[in-house]
Formats: C-alpha cells, sequence, structure tokens
C-alpha cells in the first residue's frame, strides 16, 4: 500500500520526510537506516542535522546501510556516495563511523563484495526504514529498467539517461562511471518501511507511473506498490 502525498514545496517535502525519519530513529533508537544519495535527499540530511544539533536525535545507536556505490571511486572521490554521505550527514551527526556501510566501489572482486553486503545487512537483521530517489527512468538504488527485478546485490551497467542526468554532478560526461554496485530490488523490499523522494516537474511522470501504473520491471519502482508499507512524497518545485 503506498501513502502518496503530494506537496507543494522541497521545504515542506523535506520536513515531512524528516519527520518520518526522526520517527523512527526515537521509536528505535538502534534502527537501521538504509539511505540514498542524489539531489533529493539533500535537504532531508539537512533537516536531520538540524534536528541532531538541537538536541532532538541521536544518532548514537543507528546503523547505515547505503544502496549504492559507483564502480571505480574510492570514498575519498568528490563524487562518491561514501563522499556524499561524510559530507552531507555523517560528519555532521554523532553515527558511529563503523556503524555506516557504503559498497565498496573499489573491492576487486564485485561478487563478492556485493555477497559480503547482503550478508551484512542480514546480520543487521535487515531494514527498519529505506530511504529512496527515483530516477528518470524509474530507478530505485541503481536497479534500471530490464525484464526482472534482481534479488540481490549486483553490478550494474549504468543506463544512458542515469549516465546523462548524473553527468551534473562531474566535470563531463566521460567521467562518470558507467557501472555500480547497487543493493537488489530483494534488499529494498525487505526493509520494514520505505519512504521515496522526488521533486520537480521532470519526475512527476515517473513518480505517477511508480505509484499507479502496472507493476513492470521496465519501471524498477512500481514494484514498491506490493509492499505494505510505503509513504512516497512529492513535491511540485
Ligand atoms: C542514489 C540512488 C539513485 C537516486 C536517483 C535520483 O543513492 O540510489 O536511485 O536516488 O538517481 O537521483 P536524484 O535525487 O539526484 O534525482
Amino acid at each position: 500500500m503506498i501513502d502518496f502525498q503530494i506537496v507543494d514545496t522541497y521545504d515542506e517535502l523535506c520536513r515531512r520526510g524528516a519527520d518520518i525519519i526522526a520517527a523512527q530513529i526515537q521509536k528505535k533508537p538502534n534502527s537501521v537506516l538504509g539511505l540514498a544519495t542524489g539531489s533529493s535527499p539533500v535537504g532531508i540530511y539537512q533537516n536531520l542535522i538540524a534536528r541532531y544539533r538541537s538536541g532532538e536525535l541521536d544518532f548514537s545507536k543507528i546503523t547505515s546501510v547505503n544502496l549504492d556505490e559507483y564502480v571505480g571511486l574510492g570514498g575519498d572521490h568528490p563524487q562518491s556516495y561514501r563522499y556524499f554521505m561524510q559530507k552531507n550527514l555523517f560528519d555532521s551527526v554523532n553515527i558511529d563511523p563503523k556503524k555506516t556501510f557504503v559498497p565498496n566501489g573499489l573491492a576487486e572482486d564485485s561478487a563478492a563484495e556485493c555477497a559480503a553486503y547482503d550478508r551484512k545487512i542480514e546480520e543487521l537483521g535487515g531494514i527498519d526504514l529505506q530511504l529512496l530517489g527515483i530516477g528518470l527512468d524509474g530507478h530505485i538504488g541503481f536497479n534500471e529498467p530490464g525484464d526482472c527485478f534482481v534479488e540481490s546485490t549486483h553490478l550494474v551497467a549504468l543506463h544512458p539517461s542515469t549516465i546523462a542526468a548524473n553527468a551534473r554532478f562531474f566535470e563531463s560526461v566521460d567521467e562518470v562511471p558507467r557501472s555500480a554496485l547497487t543493493m537488489g530490488i530483494g534488499s529494498i523490499m525487505r526493509a520494514r518501511k520505505i519512504l521515496l523522494i522526488a521533486n520537480g516537474a521532470a519526475k512527476k511522470e515517473i513518480v505517477q507511473k511508480a505509484v499507479s501504473g502496472p507493476v513492470t520491471p521496465q519501471i524498477q519502482a512500481s514494484v514498491l506498490q506490493l509492499h505494505p508499507d510505503v509513504t512516497v512524497i512529492y513535491s511540485k518545485d
């Protein structure tokens, strides 16, 4: 069941999104949070940092598992997702660095890295709350349109539209990595609660298809319709 909320502003989206995450942390201080990168969650992370600074939130018992990482980028590369998480959240709250997990984009054996990542999520007892953005092609994590839903963490070739969309973060499109490691749809769907956020006119159509169109691997986010506890917040700006 999807609780689909449409709000006018990105500020309002961030407030509501942060409310949901804050409620999870307060209810279960040792929650496992599944986290996302990209532009959509930045304001939510800022909101969570403000709540931490005001004493409302404590991250000391939280564990985080991120959705994905570019292959070939180390954690000190400014466009890596590990670096993004440090700069946009981890460095500004009291989360234990040893309890923050992001797939290793430099792993020599990507299959072993993916298997280890899935084992880690299992050992942690699964994800309590998974935060998701959505790509223009309907991807969640980097699960790109295809003929099936892939269950576990895997190596994926990025779709040309994803490479083009993410070029804004790099000096040129040629620098965008062509592949990534991503959590699979199985791990995402096993999260006990899911929050998907999207903002701006360009995402309107894909969000509508994901929320109320046919469930199809051509639009990977549509699988969320089969999850019992999903909130989607879309803002117009
Ligand atoms: C990022 C991720 C991606 C993004 C999606 C939207 O960890 O998994 O699925 O959420 O590409 O990106 P933005 O928010 O930059 O439009």
